[in-house]
């Protein structure tokens, strides 16, 4: 695979992109920290010029402008990737290429139950427009007030609705793409069945920018429940909110459409910097559980199949104590709780996060064993866990001691940290990323977890697909 290498003036290079998308749509200059910060505030880079097209025409023509130039193209959405996979490095000399202005919804198929949407549309209102339709978009996260559609299949985002729902590869049906030689694939079919050959949608699906720019996507709509419920409860162990997870299983079946665990530090750090949001009970347990149930029948039958397992779970010494929300605004309340950890902790400081996953039966041996080693270099460091317990993904997060300097913290101790981590992901046949993808933060620390079978046929789809190494240089794999 061979380095982008410039082949044509950049001078010229701009006046074609301000040709293709107009001169208000190529920025340049000093103010372009917001495409060029990551969310986490881990990287700062430099880009030769941010382009804003607005039709996946001008997204194909930047694209071949870009590759003829020999230019590396960085794809961006809502720039909300934890992995700092969106964002240009320092060199000046990468184009960030914003999907932003590609917010339409080209199609809603009501009886087919998909909605065909543009790249850049907003989570939420993609969201919105399945519910206009009468439908629901279950994908669901923190972040979907800015993340993009685009970006959620660039990663194959996660969120709170994958036990019942799948992860995002699993609610698209059909993508179009811009290739990184600027050609359009348009696969954008509705089709629930189709084995013609080599799955290309699911190859770019996860390919962080990689690979192609993904410009619209085709995706699966499923009908409204008649209601959803929420129960915040607390637990006195992980073992016992993996027992509470085996007992939601079995009496809501397919009505179980969260399962979220959060220990006593990650609510401690909400209830500090977010004291308004009023976090319920955490005082008194180290672990609270968030469930959610939809069903499709009503809200009396919701009500009595969450309150017959809490029932039994308290009966059998598993829950110690739950709330049931009364009405939609309880509900989105405790939610909001839970959807805050990831900002309270940002708002504490710079801290080591980890998104792995694990069978959920090994969840708790997990976090025992990674916790004692932690404890033993890094005296008094705080272990903040959460996530989606349901599908066996943590957010094993940790944050310096009370009171130091978490900059300072990091650049001492991060690498021990995550070595200790990953080895012991290992020892479980875990994940180092279930959901957040590889970016640049994890690109060097993916070699040791895949076997070198496994990378050279990834090395070998990307010079493939991307033979000068246009598409996201440095991403997810080194070159
Ligand atoms: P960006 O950050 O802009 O880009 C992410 C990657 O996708 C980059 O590699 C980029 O090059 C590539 N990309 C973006 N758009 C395109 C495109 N059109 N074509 C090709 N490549 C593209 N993630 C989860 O999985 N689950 C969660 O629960 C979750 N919660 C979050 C909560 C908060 C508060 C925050 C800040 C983030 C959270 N995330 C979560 C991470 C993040 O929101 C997701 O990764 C999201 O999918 C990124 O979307 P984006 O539009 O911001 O993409
Ligand atoms: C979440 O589940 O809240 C997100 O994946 C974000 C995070 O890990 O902080
Ligand atoms: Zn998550």
């Amino acid at each position: 695979m061979t380095t982008a290498e410039h082949t044509l003036p950049m001078g010229g290079l701009l006046a074609t992109l301000q040709s293709i998308v107009g001169s208000a749509h190529v920025l340049t200059g000093d103010d372009l920290a917001s495409y060029e910060q990551d969310w986490r505030q881990r990287t700062r880079g430099k880009a030769l010029c941010v382009v804003r097209p607005c039709t996946t025409g001008e997204v194909a023509r930047v694209v071949t402008a870009c590759a003829q130039a020999g230019v590396p193209i960085v794809p961006q959405g809502g720039n909300t990737g934890l992995v700092a996979g969106s964002t240009p490095d320092a060199s000046g000399t990468q184009v960030v290429l914003s999907l932003r202005r590609m917010a339409a919804v080209r199609a809603v198929d009501p009886d087919n139950m998909t909605i065909t949407v543009e790249a850049g549309c907003i989570l939420q209102e993609v969201q919105a427009a399945a519910e206009d339709a009468g439908f629901t978009f279950p994908l669901s996260l923190g972040a979907e007030g800015s993340c993009t559609i685009g970006g959620n299949l660039a990663t194959n985002a996660g969120g709170t609705q994958v036990l019942r729902y799948g992860n995002t590869r699993e609610l698209c049906l059909g993508l179009e793409v811009v290739t990184p030689q600027g050609d359009l694939w348009d696969g954008l079919t509705g089709l629930r069945k189709d084995n013609t050959g080599y799955d290309l949608r699911n190859l770019f699906i996860g390919s962080e920018g990689t690979l192609g720019v993904i410009t619209a996507a085709t995706l699966k709509l499923f009908p409204k429940p008649a209601a959803r419920l929420t129960a915040w409860a607390t637990l006195p162990s992980l073992e016992n909110a993996c027992r509470l997870l085996a007992m939601a299983h079995q009496h809501l079946a397919a009505g179980l459409t969260g399962f979220e665990v959060m220990n006593q530090c990650a609510l401690g750090l909400v209830d500090k910097h977010y004291p308004q949001l009023r976090v319920p009970l955490w005082q008194q347990t180290p672990w609270c559980v968030l469930i959610e149930i939809s069903d499709a029948e009503s809200e009396t039958h919701a009500r009595s199949m969450l309150e017959r397992l809490l029932e039994a779970a308290i009966e059998e010494g598993v829950v110690a104590d739950a709330i049931l929300a009364e009405n939609m605004r309880q509900a989105h309340d405790l939610w909001h709780i839970r959807e805050s950890i990831t900002l309270a902790q940002a708002a504490e400081g710079l801290n080591v996060k980890h998104d792995i996953s694990i069978p959920v039966s090994q969840i708790p041996a997990f976090v025992r064993k990674a916790d004692n080693a932690l404890a033993a270099i890094a005296a008094g460091v705080r272990f903040v866990t959460f996530g989606h317990l349901g599908d066996g993904n943590l957010h094993y997060n940790i944050q310096a001691p009370a009171g130091a300097d978490n900059r300072a913290f990091v650049a001492e101790f991060e690498a021990q940290i995550s070595a200790i981590v990953y080895d012991t992901v290992r020892q479980f046949r875990g994940s180092i990323s279930a959901e957040h993808g590889i970016g640049e933060l994890k690109r060097d620390t993916l070699p040791q977890h895949k076997s070198p079978t496994a990378l050279a046929l990834m090395r070998s789809i990307k010079s493939a697909i991307d033979p000068h190494n246009i598409m996201n240089p440095g991403r997810l794999l080194s070159v």
